[in-house]
């Protein structure tokens, strides 16, 4: 059993597979993190039957009345991840840019999981920019939330080659697939202290699997 669990909240916009994963490595007692809110966005994002199915408390903080007012929507946020005890917060698919005054307050607790070898294709459509560019590695990253867009600290970074035939489609689910191993892991990591944040050196918790040993 950890001995103590960290308040974990997850804010999603869509599917929340990122979110299925946490969910269900916070399941294990030995696993240093709970998750105790899922906040949505979006009403009709998927992932909130998910996160109910598995019993965990969700809330919708829906951004549209707050219309261009940022800051009084993420105060919403901020309150109710602030009463659910949260000090930590992953970003799992969350589609709004956040403002340095949510940034600010969760300063070195707030993680997000982006589907590229950060620093390359930062933004959106990661993996059509990396089949235009003919990179032959690509894969996700999960970093430490800055002011700047997808250039905060690197907790931990998974790779995927890119092959010959590959479709959008099919490249996104293999670094998927990888993201739902890395998640996880940098999570812990974090609160373990195992991730080393630059300019000391970024941790590299590369989960794929040891190649087959070379036949003779
Ligand atoms: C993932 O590819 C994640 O890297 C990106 O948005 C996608 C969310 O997928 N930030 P899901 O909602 O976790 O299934």
């Amino acid at each position: 059993m950890a001995e103590l669990k960290r308040r974990v909240g997850i804010l999603i916009s869509g599917r929340g597979s990122n979110m299925a994963v946490l969910l269900q490595a916070a399941r294990d007692p030995d696993y240093p993190a709970s998750i105790a809110v899922v906040l949505s966005n979006r009403p009709d994002a998927a992932g909130l039957d998910t996160a109910r199915a598995a019993g965990i408390a969700t809330e919708v903080v829906d951004h549209r009345p707050y219309r261009a007012d940022r800051a009084a929507h993420e105060d919403q946020l901020m309150a109710r991840l602030d009463a659910a005890g949260v000090e930590i917060v992953c970003l799992a698919g969350y589609m709004r840019l956040l403002t340095p005054h949510f940034v600010g307050h969760y300063a070195g607790r707030l993680l997000n999981i982006h589907p590229s070898l950060l620093p390359a294709f930062p933004g959106l459509d990661t993996h059509t920019r990396a089949l235009t560019a003919g990179t032959k590695l690509h894969g996700c990253t999960v970093h430490l939330v800055t002011e700047a867009l997808d250039a905060g600290p690197i907790l931990a970074q998974a790779a995927v080659p890119v092959l010959p035939d590959d479709s959008e489609a099919v490249l996104a689910a293999r670094v998927l697939a990888q993201e739902h191993i890395l998640y996880p892991l940098a999570l812990r990591a974090l609160i373990d202290g195992t991730a080393v944040s630059p300019p000391s050196g970024a941790a590299l918790l590369n989960p794929l699997p040891e190649p087959p040993a070379a036949s003779k």
